[in-house]
């Protein structure tokens, strides 16, 4: 299959949206990351997601809409509880993910099996068109191959997913960088199964009492129960080893040029590329965590073109605000690999 790279024109838009019509797949732009979409109600079409991306069967997708009253529209849900109203008021469209009980609308291939559904309404525009022109709720995974970083521009789709999916809108770069903040309002206490754009101390600004899921920042037991199944998956991993480091500044900078060679790299901030003396790839401003969300991924797929970096050294990220979604992605980068240099 030969897979159409469009800019986002409306004649363009209309085109992805008659692919979906007919049960195709289309790579979609959105403010977090790019999406693989396909028609949500239709179990075959969201199937071939599953093909496409080589994804694991048990990990169920999110569900896009393009306006709160088309959770009822598509009867997509079987109540909507006032948690969830309350969150739409306030970050919706936007890079939030909330999980509810799904109704028998939703087939098996897009819940894997669960009794939820997760629905995110998204801010990008051409995202926003594409879903209303085609009349439909779109089931849309992160559009990488399972396993490698998602992806934040067309050209990223196209190099994982050229030729098995239909068509690309290319949106411009995504904004965000990382993939939405999943919230389960399913349960008793609302609880947060992966960080992201919108972060805890928003949610709890609205809510409250709001959990943080054990498998958010610390690695899952052998065979413990997950409540978001692609929580259990190594995800994000570049093909160099990358090595987190626990320390202050000035030890990181000390760490890496005592262990710089040809195949050491730093994933770092603008602020120590005079000082390091490996390649460097900067994420931004020490203290700006949404410019190192933003080019997170971007900067793991430039390591990964570099045949000769086997080590990448990076500080251990900020938990505060969307520091914790860049630190919950780059640990399990690194495989949950956390040296202490406070420790040695
Ligand atoms: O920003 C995003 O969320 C992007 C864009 C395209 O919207 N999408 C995205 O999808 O990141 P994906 O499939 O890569 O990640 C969805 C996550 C997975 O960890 C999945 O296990 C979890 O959400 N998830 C989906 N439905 C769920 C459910 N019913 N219960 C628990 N976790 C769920
Ligand atoms: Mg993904």
């Amino acid at each position: 299959m030969k897979t159409l790279l469009l800019d986002n024109t409306d004649e363009n838009i209309a085109k992805a949206a008659e692919i979906l019509k007919n049960g195709g797949l289309v790579g979609l732009p959105t403010e977090t990351v790019y999406g693989l979409a396909a028609n949500a109600l239709e179990g075959r079409a969201v199937a071939k997601i599953f093909a496409a991306k080589g994804r694991p069967a048990d990990n169920p997708l999110i569900v896009h809409i393009a306006d709160f009253s088309d959770i009822e529209r598509f009867n997509l849900v079987r109540e909507i509880p006032e948690s969830v109203k309350l969150l739409a008021e306030n970050f919706w469209p936007g890079p939030l993910t909330m999980i509810m009980k799904k109704s028998d609308v939703i087939p098996d291939e897009v819940s894997a099996g669960l009794d939820t559904v997760a629905i995110r309404f998204p801010s990008h525009p051409t995202a926003q068109k594409i879903i209303k022109e085609s009349v439909l709720p779109l089931a849309a995974p992160s559009a990488n191959l399972s396993g490698s970083p998602s992806p934040t521009t067309a050209l990223h789709v196209m190099s994982d997913l050229s030729g098995r999916i239909d068509a690309v809108v290319d949106g411009g770069m995504s904004d965000v960088g990382l993939e939405s903040t999943v919230i389960t309002l399913a349960e008793k206490t609302p609880r947060v199964l992966r960080p992201g754009g919108i972060t805890l101390e928003q949610l709890r600004s609205v809510l409250g009492n709001v959990e943080l899921d054990n498998a958010v920042l610390h690695q899952l037991e052998k065979g413990a129960k997950v409540s978001s199944p692609g929580m259990k998956y190594k995800h994000y991993a570049p093909k160099a080893n990358v090595i987190l480091l626990k320390c202050s500044d000035s030890e990181y900078i000390d760490y890496v040029n005592e262990h710089a060679n040809e195949s050491t790299a730093a994933l770092c901030c603008d602020e120590d590329i005079e000082i390091l003396n490996v390649k460097c790839f900067s994420l931004g401003k020490r203290s700006d965590y949404s410019a190192q969300a933003h080019r997170l991924f971007d900067e793991l797929r430039k390591i990964d073109e570099d045949e000769n970096i086997k080590t990448v050294y990076s500080r251990l990220p900020s938990l505060d605000g969307v520091g914790m979604a860049v630190y919950n992605r780059l640990i399990r980068a690194a495989g949950f690999e956390v040296i202490d240099l406070g420790k040695m």
